[in-house]
């Protein structure tokens, strides 16, 4: 090393003697790029043509050089790098542009990159440097960009920074950054971009920011500043986005007149906001919710006509809606609920032309829901629940052809639901429930072929259940419990084609429960308050009311008992299962690295199950589940099947594996004995809810996704499943754990079944208290999937895993 130094400075030293130098430099930074690449690790090979053999190292692999031959010019950006970025990457003295960006770097920033005097741009972001930024840069009079966002380095802001006095944008977001802002940033009179969020910066804003005259956005988000926002902002007269979500901010807001976005949710701003804000200005964002302002809304929001989110909810505004927002034609989104906003709705959204989300839930509004609402072509999402809304729905409200979701829960609303359902093309989500709503449920209802969930409970619909609701494709989720419907279940209920939660309680329905589908395994809550109802899961219909009615309370009692014991897992792993569903089809099911998934519609899910409470059942019941259509998940050492008995209704996961295929006795003595594990070389069952649970199911888990027996004679003495993986994670080498047979088949499903083996390795820590529960695995596996979010337009997320996991228990697997 010592002896390296010595020939580089005797290289430099020496060029500089001879005339004028340049002939000799590119020499001397051949050298430098030979001693750069010999510090870095390059996993890809990515610079294998820097080598010694040919000197023309202008043509080498992301160098440019300058007219003299000089290298101008470094982008070794994106290449999977790691090490050290050399000093002597100071030879490269006409070096303008540097480049490292997006790389594994896990080292220190050279102190030397001081002597780069040439240098206009340096990008080091999204790598993980560590240490303090180096001190210098500020002495490079040219420089003009600093990028060194989504890295680890830590201490102070480099003061010095504020002696580049041409920057124009400069990046510190995402890093460990304390202390305050250096007022000298404020001399930076030519910075256009500020970014220093998601730093722990503290400290109240420098004053002297307000100085920073060609300013255009300024991100400080997610630190902890405190004190108020300065009153010289409000020089910043060129300002257009400013950023200080999620923060302490407390205290009132100053003037901002010249904003296009403002983004202040999340801190602990009071007061009003400013009278003026958007009046002289093109306001185009304005996010202030979860805060505690007060006062009214400002009425000028809109004056320029560029407003497009108005996002004020979880606040404490009051007075009403400004008038001057139902002609804004540049909203996209406003979003109020969760304030005191009293009045009415003001006539006008409805002639929006791109409005597409309007909530107003939970405020203090009244009148009516204004008829125009029924013109728009652009409205998806119209929340107005929890007010004091009177009146009938607008006649064709339920037709709006982008309309998902309506929900008017919790109103005085009163009238018939309007029987114009010819034409509700997108409608998922009705929901009216409280409110005063009478009639019949018009059967034209049924034409919603979207609807999912229909909530009509707690109102006064009278008349018979429609039967053609039963006939609904993909309406899961039917409440009309608390109404006075009258007559009997109708017979096709059971067989409905995705109904899982059917609630007719406290009306007048009599007669027998239709002994099908659903209806066989319904809780028995979803029935109680009809005294004419009786069979299915009801007492048998008989002519001795006072005795089938105490027979039947005993009966109900009893089986809500059960219920208390198994409706949690059975819930729990219905939704494990649906979430299960979606990753295992695209692990084995989808060969095509999910494209194609997105592309062919409804084909059947490999999942398909539920959970189970006892064990008396018996071997036939058993054996006639173990069928193609029961399948729950096929991995690497077998099969696993949904078996599901009735009276009583048991549902168990049955697995059968792959190579040994199982004889009638040996799943019977499986399934007989107990859950956990039996003769795991055969199957066994597997039982879900209790903390000891988890660690079957992370078992299961490490099963399908390694291709292992959980005793597998390879692992060596004493070792299971469990140790095996949590050795290969120890020493970094987890990848090898999962099946070569289903990995080889896309990168991305490695990625993802590397999160899920991390899921499963917590599901299997060793002691119970570690493990998470059912619920975080639940949200966990639906979230280990993170390319897919990318791929599919359908999901509607971007690719930003960090947004993706923020606040999630996965977040610490990454
Ligand atoms: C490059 O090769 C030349 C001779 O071919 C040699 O003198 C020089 O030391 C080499 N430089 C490096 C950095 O290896
Ligand atoms: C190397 O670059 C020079 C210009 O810098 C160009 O003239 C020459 O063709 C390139 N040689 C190769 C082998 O690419
Ligand atoms: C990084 O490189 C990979 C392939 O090496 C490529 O797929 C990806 O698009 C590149 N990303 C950027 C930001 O250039
Ligand atoms: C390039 O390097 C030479 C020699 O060090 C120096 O004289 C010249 O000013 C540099 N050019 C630029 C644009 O920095
Ligand atoms: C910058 O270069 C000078 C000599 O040219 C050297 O003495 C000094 O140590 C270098 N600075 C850094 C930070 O490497
Ligand atoms: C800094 O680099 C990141 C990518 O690494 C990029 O997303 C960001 O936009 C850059 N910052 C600026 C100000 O261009
Ligand atoms: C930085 O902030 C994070 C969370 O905001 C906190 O966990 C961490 O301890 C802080 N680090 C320092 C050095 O203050
Ligand atoms: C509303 O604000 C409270 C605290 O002010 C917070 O706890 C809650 O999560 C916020 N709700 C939403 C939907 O952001
Ligand atoms: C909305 O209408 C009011 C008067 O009704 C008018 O003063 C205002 O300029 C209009 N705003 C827009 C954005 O058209
Ligand atoms: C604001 O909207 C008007 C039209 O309403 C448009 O002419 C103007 O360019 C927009 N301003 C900005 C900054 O987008
Ligand atoms: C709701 O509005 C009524 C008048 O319309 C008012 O009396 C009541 O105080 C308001 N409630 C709240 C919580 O603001
Ligand atoms: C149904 O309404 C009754 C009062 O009419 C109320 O006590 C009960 O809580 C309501 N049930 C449900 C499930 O909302």
């Amino acid at each position: 090393m010592q002896k390296k130094l010595i020939f580089f400075y005797c290289f430099i030293g020496f060029s500089l003697v001879s005339a004028n130098g340049d002939s000799f430099l590119p020499n001397v930074e051949l050298s430098a790029l030979l001693s750069i690449k010999s510090s870095l690790i390059d996993p890809l090979d990515h610079l294998k043509d820097w080598e010694n053999s040919t000197d023309e190292h202008c043509n080498w692999t992301g160098i440019s050089c300058n007219s003299k031959g000089l290298v101008e010019k470094l982008d070794l950006s994106n290449m999977s790098l790691s090490g050290i970025v050399s000093d002597n990457i100071q030879d490269l003295r006409n070096l303008s542009i540097l480049n490292i960006c997006c790389n594994n770097f896990a080292s220190s920033l050279p102190k030397s990159l001081a002597n780069l005097t040439s240098l206009k741009s340096i990008d080091a972001s999204s790598n993980n440097f560590v240490g303090k930024f180096p001190i210098g840069l500020g002495m490079i009079p040219g420089l003009i960009s600093i990028n060194a966002s989504s890295n680890n380095f830590e201490g102070l802001l480099p003061e010095d920074i504020g002696n580049s006095i041409s920057l124009e944008s400069l990046d510190f977001r995402g890093s460990f950054f304390e202390g305050s802002i250096p007022p000298s940033f404020g001399n930076l009179k030519k910075l256009r971009f500020l970014g220093l969020s998601g730093n722990n910066l503290t400290g109240r804003l420098a004053t002297e920011l307000g100085q920073l005259s060609s300013l255009e956005t300024m991100i400080l988000g997610y630190n902890q500043f405190e004190g108020s926002i300065p009153g010289e902002f409000g020089y910043l007269t060129n300002l257009q986005y400013l950023d200080l979500a999620v923060g302490s901010v407390p205290e009132k807001l100053g003037e901002l007149a010249k904003l296009k976005v403002l983004e202040l949710w999340k801190n602990s701003l009071t007061g009003p906001l400013p009278e003026n804000l958007g009046k002289n200005s093109p306001l185009h964002w304005l996010d202030v919710s979860s805060n505690s302002l007060s006062g009214e809304i400002p009425s000028g929001l809109c004056d320029s006509g560029n407003l497009t989110k108005l996002i004020l909810f979880n606040n404490s505004f009051s007075g009403s809606i400004p008038i001057g927002l139902s002609n804004c034609s540049s909203l996209v989104r406003v979003r109020i609920q969760n304030n005191l906003i009293s009045g009415s709705i003001p006539i006008g959204f409805g002639n929006l032309p791109i409005l597409q989300r309007l909530e107003l839930a939970n405020n203090n509004l009244t009148g009516e829901i204004p008829e125009d609402f029924s013109l728009s072509a652009s409205l998806s999402f119209i929340d107005v629940s929890q007010n004091h809304l009177v009146s009938a729905l607008p006649s064709s409200i339920l037709s709006i052809p982008n309309l998902q979701m309506f929900i008017s829960s919790s109103n005085n609303l009163e009238g018939k639901i309007p029987d114009q359902f010819q034409d509700c093309p997108s409608l998922s989500v009705l929901d009216l429930s409280s409110n005063h709503f009478s009639g019949q449920i018009p059967q034209s209802i049924a034409s919603c072929e979207k609807l999912v969930t229909l909530n009509l409970r707690n109102n006064q619909f009278t008349g018979e259940i429609p039967k053609t609701i039963a006939t609904m494709p993909t309406l899961a989720i039917l409440d009309l419990s608390n109404n006075s419907l009258v007559g009997r279940i109708p017979q096709n209920f059971g067989s409905s084609p995705a109904l899982e939660s059917f609630n007719v309680s406290y009306n007048k329905l009599v007669g027998p429960i239709p002994n099908n589908g659903i209806l066989i395994t319904i809780n028995p809550n979803d029935l109680v308050g009809n005294a004419g109802l009786c069979d299915g899961i009801l007492p048998p219909c008989s002519q001795n009311i006072i005795h089938t009615a105490r027979q039947r309370k005993v009966r109900i009692n009893h089986i809500v008992v059960g219920f208390l014991v198994g409706i949690s897992v059975i819930l729990a792993i219905g939704m494990l299962v649906f979430t299960g569903r979606r990753l295992y089809k695209q692990w084995y099911m989808n060969e095509n690295c999910f494209v194609n998934l997105f592309k062919k519609n409804n084909s059947e899910w490999p999942w398909r199950l539920v959970a189970f409470q006892r064990f008396n059942f018996t071997s036939a019941d058993i054996l006639a589940c173990l069928k193609e259509s029961n399948v729950i998940g096929i991995g690497g050492t077998g099969i696993v099947y949904k078996a599901e008995t009735h009276r009583p209704h048991n549902v168990v996961a049955v697995k059968k594996s792959r190579r040994t295929m199982l004889h009638k006795n040996e799943t019977v003595s499986m399934v007989a004995g107990s859950y956990g594990y039996i003769a795991p070389e055969y199957g066994y069952t597997l039982k879900i809810g209790e903390k000891s649970d988890i660690y079957s199911f992370g078992v299961v888990l490490l099963e399908l996704l390694t291709g292992k027996m959980p005793l597998d004679p390879a692992f060596g003495e004493s070792i299971d499943i469990v140790e095996w993986v949590r050795r290969k994670g120890h020493r970094k080498t987890l990848k090898e754990a999962l099946d070569p047979d289903i990995v080889g088949k896309c990168i991305y499903v490695e990625e993802e079944m590397l999160l899920v083996l991390k899921i499963a390795l917590l599901c299997t820590a060793k002691l119970p208290k570690d493990r998470p529960s059912m619920r975080d695995i639940i949200t966990m596996l639906g979230e280990a999937k993170p390319r897919r979010k990318s791929i599919s337009h359908n999901w509607g997320f971007t690719a930003n895993k960090e947004k993706i996991f923020a606040n999630s228990p996965v977040i610490g697997l990454l």
